[in-house]
C-alpha cells in the first residue's frame, strides 16, 4: 500500500474516469473512513447519497455544468443537515448509548451539552458549522481512495438547490459531489504538476 505522501502525491482531482467499478470491499473501507471521521461534539452531520439511478445521474450531470467526472462508475453526494435540533441530539445521545451499552438517561450531561451547543447557536450558523464538520469526512474519504489507489473527484461546482430537489431532500442540502473510479490514460489532467505552497508558506514556527 502507498505512504500517505506517496498517495497524496499520485491523487488529482481527476477528470475522466475508466469505466471499472470500484470492488465493493475497496468502496466500503472508503466510506468506512468518511463514517469514522470525528467531527465536534461528535455530531457526525453528514449524510452520503450513492447514486445509482442513471436518470438521477443524468439530472446530476445537467445541474453541475456537465462535468466529465459526475460520469465516474461511483457517484456521491455528500449532504448536510440544514438545521440542528433536539432530535439530532437525541440521535447522537441514542448513538452513544448504543456504542457503550448504555443506558441513554446515564448520558443526561452529554445531552444537556449538546442541547445547550443548539440552544446558543443562531439558527442560521448551523448550516456551515455542519458544512466545516462534512469537510472533515471527506477529507477522510479523500485520502482513503487515494491509499487504496481509487481516484477521485470533488465538486462544488454544481447547482446545490437543484441537486438537492433533484434527490427530493427535505432537511437536507447537497454540498459536494464525489465522483470515485480509476482515472482514464486519456485523462490529461494527471500530468499536471502538483500545485502546492511551499510548507514555509502553510506552517509558521513561533
Ligand atoms: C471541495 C472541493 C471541491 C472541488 N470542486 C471542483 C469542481 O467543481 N470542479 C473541478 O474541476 N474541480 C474541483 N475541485 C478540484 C480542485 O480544483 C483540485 O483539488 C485542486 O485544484 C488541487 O488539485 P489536485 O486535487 O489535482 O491536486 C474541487 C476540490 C475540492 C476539495
Amino acid at each position: 500500500m502507498k505512504s500517505i505522501l506517496e498517495a497524496l502525491n499520485w491523487r488529482y482531482a481527476t477528470d475522466k474516469f475508466l469505466n471499472t467499478a470500484i470492488p465493493e470491499d475497496i468502496l466500503y473501507t472508503i466510506i468506512e473512513a468518511a463514517r469514522l471521521a470525528p467531527s465536534s461534539m461528535n455530531f457526525q452531520p453528514w449524510k452520503y447519497i450513492s447514486i445509482q439511478s442513471p436518470e438521477i445521474r443524468n439530472q446530476i450531470f445537467e445541474a453541475g455544468g456537465k462535468q466529465e467526472a459526475i460520469n465516474a462508475p461511483t457517484l456521491l453526494v455528500l449532504t448536510i443537515p440544514n438545521i440542528l435540533t433536539a432530535e439530532s441530539v437525541n440521535n447522537v445521545v441514542l448513538a452513544a448509548a448504543k456504542a457503550r451499552n448504555a443506558d441513554p438517561a446515564t448520558l443526561d450531561g452529554y445531552r444537556n451539552m449538546l442541547q445547550g451547543f443548539i440552544d446558543t447557536t443562531e439558527p442560521n450558523k448551523f448550516f456551515d458549522w455542519s458544512r466545516r464538520q462534512a469537510y472533515i469526512s471527506l477529507g477522510m474519504l479523500l485520502l482513503a481512495a487515494a491509499q487504496l489507489e481509487v481516484d477521485a473527484a470533488p465538486m462544488e461546482g454544481f447547482d446545490a438547490t437543484k441537486v438537492t430537489e433533484i434527490l427530493g431532500l427535505k432537511d437536507y442540502t447537497a454540498v459536494t459531489l464525489i465522483g470515485l473510479g480509476y482515472r482514464s490514460p486519456e485523462d490529461d489532467h494527471q500530468s499536471w504538476p502538483k500545485v502546492r505552497f511551499d510548507i514555509e508558506e502553510i506552517l509558521e514556527v513561533r
